[in-house]
């Protein structure tokens, strides 16, 4: 019998993804060694230890931490997924973009510049609309559709005067004038294993922005050009957003290295909880918390097996967030809610939450209410357990 490799999951939390995928290494059989990122110290006089792992698959969440990880395997000559060289090059745009040249796979016409007044020159010479993105980002953020000179000449001044070093790199962008949705295909190997239709009425269809997901053909023409921009940034297990041009077919726009599973099913697409929390100051704050918060839900019920009482929050950032928002009041505290993102918390601070299935508005009411076990079970799928916090718990 063929030996089982020995796999190392680099990992921050154990999101729904990484629990897909233990579970995948489970039922084949293979041994895996968990390994924290919040825990790991990487000690460059003992590269040997971590020559035990035939591969590493990395599964942070924080990029930084996942490049500066992956670099040092690489050097201790560790095999990776993904490689460091293609984790770097998917995390910037610009790199994606200069690898796609250079390999020939066709992607929409950019520029760069580095002043505001050479990037209007740029932004003049494709024509507009062209889209403005920053070479680091994610989740359809700080994007820009430049319709006009003023528009352009307003953000652009705006990005030199108040963003970072980094918003000066300006990286620019034909405006793809393509139907109301793009193509995300996720690639293994040398294999395009499934692509989603990602539906939208705003131009900017990133699923984490409201996009809906839908299943796509994985033709043999997409297959071709989502492999060869896979081959293009070094291979491995990646994600490709691809805009379909009125003219002159589809091309590869973004390629990314950290591949979620999140919100790509279409049976769970668009599954949210929102809360609505008008500050004392009149400042409304809305709450989002989507499926991922299955892993808050598997905490609680362990929780709720266990006697006496406990007050948890589903992640330690959770914890220390809603510690600190205890002492925040007025506009920062509404927003703080806005930021926590979490279904417990949600319940904790909001006085009404609606909850929306696939789009649908399935509840309205008092948390007690709208999260009922009945109707968490029906809209995520999983079998919650509800703990109560104590009501002198719960922040003014
Ligand atoms: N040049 C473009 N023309 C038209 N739509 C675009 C263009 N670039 C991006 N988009 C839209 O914006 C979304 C996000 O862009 P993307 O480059 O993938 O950035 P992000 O890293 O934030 O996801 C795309 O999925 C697509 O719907
Ligand atoms: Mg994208």
């Amino acid at each position: 019998m063929m030996k089982q490799p020995t796999v190392g999951v680099l990992r921050s939390r154990v999101r729904v993804e990484e629990k897909l995928l233990l579970q995948a290494f489970q039922d084949r059989g293979v041994a895996v060694s968990l390994l924290d990122d919040r825990e790991l110290v990487f000690d460059f006089a003992r590269a040997d230890e971590w020559r035990r792992f035939d591969v590493v698959l990395e599964r942070c969440i924080n990029h930084s931490r996942a490049l500066y990880a992956l670099r040092i395997l690489d050097d201790f000559g560790v095999a990776a997924v993904n490689r460091y060289g293609v984790a770097l090059v998917c995390g910037n745009k610009l790199e994606t973009t200069s690898a796609l040249a250079r390999h020939g796979v066709p992607t929409p016409r950019c520029m760069v510049a580095f002043t505001p007044a050479s990037a209007l020159r740029a932004i003049e010479t494709l024509g507009y609309p062209v889209v403005l993105k920053p070479a680091v980002g994610s989740w359809g953020r700080l994007l820009s559709k430049v319709n006009d000179r003023d528009a352009a000449e307003a953000i652009l001044e705006h990005k030199d005067t108040l963003g970072s070093y980094h918003h000066s790199i300006f990286y620019i962008q034909e405006y793809v004038d393509k139907p109301a949705r793009d193509i995300r295909a996720f690639v293994v190997g040398d294999e395009t294993i499934c692509a989603i239709y990602r539906y939208s009425d705003h131009w900017i269809t990133n699923t984490a922005r409201g996009g809906r997901a839908e299943n796509c053909p994985a033709t043999p023409e997409l297959d071709r050009l989502s492999v060869a921009a896979a081959r293009a940034v070094g291979g491995g297990i990646v994600a490709i957003d691809l805009l379909e041009a009125p003219v002159g077919g589809r091309t590869p726009a973004e390629l990314r290295s950290e591949v979620e599973r999140r919100r790509t099913e279409t049976g769970d697409a668009n599954t949210w909880v929102v809360g609505e929390r008008t500050g004392p100051d009149g400042a409304v704050a809305v709450v989002a918390a989507d499926a991922i918060n299955l892993f808050g839900l598997d905490l609680y019920a362990r929780l709720a097996r266990e006697s006496g009482n406990s007050v948890v929050s589903p992640a330690s950032v959770a914890i220390a967030l809603s510690m600190v928002r205890a002492g925040a009041v007025g506009q920062t505290a509404a927003e703080m809610d806005a930021v926590l993102h979490d279904l417990g918390l949600a319940a904790h601070f909001f006085p009404r939450l609606m909850l929306l299935d696939g789009g649908r508005l399935v509840a309205d009411g008092p948390p007690g209410e709208v999260l009922a076990a009945e109707r968490i079970r029906d809209v995520f799928q999983v079998d919650p357990a509800l703990v109560r916090l104590p009501l002198e718990a719960a922040p003014a």
